[in-house]
């Protein structure tokens, strides 16, 4: 069990899904939960200040993690909530207790089935907190913004920098500041800057945590 935290745009998803690939772990996008959520009610026309209705819709909501896509009731999602408007929806309505009971209990049903590499805000410090290795991935404010631009981009989305650099600052300020189970680094999580590395760097860095923490004596990678 890998846990991976931080703020949004740290580049998780990409180490994430690169980590379980070379471990062999299914990998877990607890964000794309939220988001799920966040889509169905926002075509529901359900507000993310309505706790109740969300908190219903978040225990109704049958979420499918294929492989590289995201079901949600049957439906392929995987495209509809990468767009700013579901990371905002997300963010609000992740601060909802009940919305967090309802997922926290499916990753924690996912986590003790399989071996995963598993990545959000609350991985190493509630879903998981006796997680092998923990994982608090970071990088600059710019660098995080220059990242999740170039993503958009490449998928035809166009918004400008600074409109983004403000909606991911209000988002990571709401991430970290909400009253349950907030964006923080656990006391026993390595904290890792990922600006100005590559990818592959940062993969070998991990995995270097990972070998040492979970072999146990024997090698696993
Ligand atoms: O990782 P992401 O940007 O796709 O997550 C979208 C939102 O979901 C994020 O702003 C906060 C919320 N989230 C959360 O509260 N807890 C998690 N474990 C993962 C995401």
């Amino acid at each position: 069990m890998v846990a991976i935290d931080g703020p949004s745009g740290a580049g998780k998803s990409t180490i994430a899904r690169r980590l379980a690939a070379r471990l062999g772990f299914t990998y877990i996008d607890t964000g794309a939960m939220y988001r799920a959520v966040a889509l169905w009610a926002s075509r529901q026309g359900v507000d993310t200040s309505d706790m109740h209705r969300a908190e219903q819709l978040a225990l109704a909501a049958g979420i499918d993690l294929a492989p590289g896509r995201i079901t949600l009731n049957g439906e392929d999602i995987t495209e509809a909530i990468r767009t700013p408007e579901i990371s905002n929806g997300a963010s609000k309505i992740s601060a909802i207790p009940g919305v967090r009971r309802a997922m926290v209990a499916k990753q924690r049903e996912i986590g003790e089935r399989t071996s995963v590499v598993m990545e959000g805000r609350d991985i190493g410090t509630v879903v998981f907190p006796r997680a092998d290795v923990k994982i608090f991935l970071d990088a600059n404010a710019s660098e995080r913004v220059r990242r999740r631009h170039a993503e958009l981009a490449a998928k035809g989305l166009h918004i400008s920098e600074e409109q983004l650099a403000r909606e991911m600052r209000e988002r990571d300020e709401r991430d970290s500041t909400r009253a349950d189970a907030p964006l923080t680094q656990a006391p026993d999580a390595v904290y890792l800057d990922s600006s100005g590395m590559g990818i592959d760097d940062v993969e070998e860095a991990i995995l270097k945590i990972v070998r040492a923490r979970v072999t146990n004596g024997k090698e696993i990678v």
